[in-house]
């Protein structure tokens, strides 16, 4: 049984735009420890999400730390803007970014704490000689992209592994899940070993917000 604290991340892609401010205030009120930020470019995901005047306008109402998530290719680039736009914590792609340890720092001496993305089918022993370093791994449950996918279920064994390997090498990493997240597999994940779950759909597809994070973090064991 995994005790330790389990942290939601909202994922704003399935908010709605048109009324941000008021999207984000129901998310300081639900009980979710951070918001998560999706950012697609168009070329790494078959999808475009939004810039940096959404992550401006979410950091301004937001009371809890923006989780923001880059699927974009040459990431490195924009750690600066990311940064001057309001992220906490900035996690970029391991198949984006060719020098993925010199980004992972650049992260990090910004102050800001840095984590680590994997697509379904990139293995965990990826990131054997890195896992020391981040602060996060964030293993993607669906193909990133789009909200409102089917949560691969290989994703289980695959976050056992990645827990294995975070012991062994004695990371401090949490390990965030990302896609198909709802109260049915909230209790096998945090079994494997989840820290922080993001949910998009479950959470903004609610009636109340506060309800569906306390399913989340708190889901009933046998209900899978
Ligand atoms: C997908 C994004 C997710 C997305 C999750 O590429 O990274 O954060 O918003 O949406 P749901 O929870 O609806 O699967
Ligand atoms: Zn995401």
């Amino acid at each position: 049984m995994n005790t330790n604290k389990i942290l939601v991340s909202p994922s704003i892609l399935a908010a709605d735009h048109a009324n941000i401010q008021q999207e984000i205030e129901r998310v300081n009120r639900s009980g979710a420890d951070w918001v998560h930020v999706d950012i697609m470019d168009g070329v790494f995901v078959p999808n475009m999400s939004f810039g940096f005047p959404i992550v401006k306008a979410t950091k301004k109402h937001s009371q809890l730390p923006l989780d923001v998530h880059l699927m974009i290719v040459n990431p490195q680039n924009y750690i600066q803007e990311f940064i001057k736009a309001g992220a906490d914590i900035l996690t970029i792609h391991y198949e984006a970014v060719t020098h993925l340890h010199r980004a992972i720092w650049q992260i990090k001496n910004a102050g800001v704490k840095a984590g680590v993305a994997l697509n379904p089918s990139t293995p965990v022993s990826m990131l054997e000689e890195i896992i020391q370093d981040v602060d996060m791994v964030l293993i993607m449950t669906v193909n990133p992209g789009f909200g409102g996918q089917k949560f691969i279920e290989n994703s289980y064994s695959k976050i056992m592994r990645c827990k294995e390997l975070i012991l062994k090498r004695n990371s401090q990493a949490l390990i965030e899940v990302d896609g198909g997240v709802e109260s049915h597999n909230a209790a096998k994940l945090i079994n494997a070993g989840v820290d922080v779950m993001v949910a998009g759909s479950y959470i903004f597809g609610a009636k109340d917000y506060a309800e569906n994070v306390k399913l989340l973090k708190y889901p009933i064991e046998n209900a899978i």
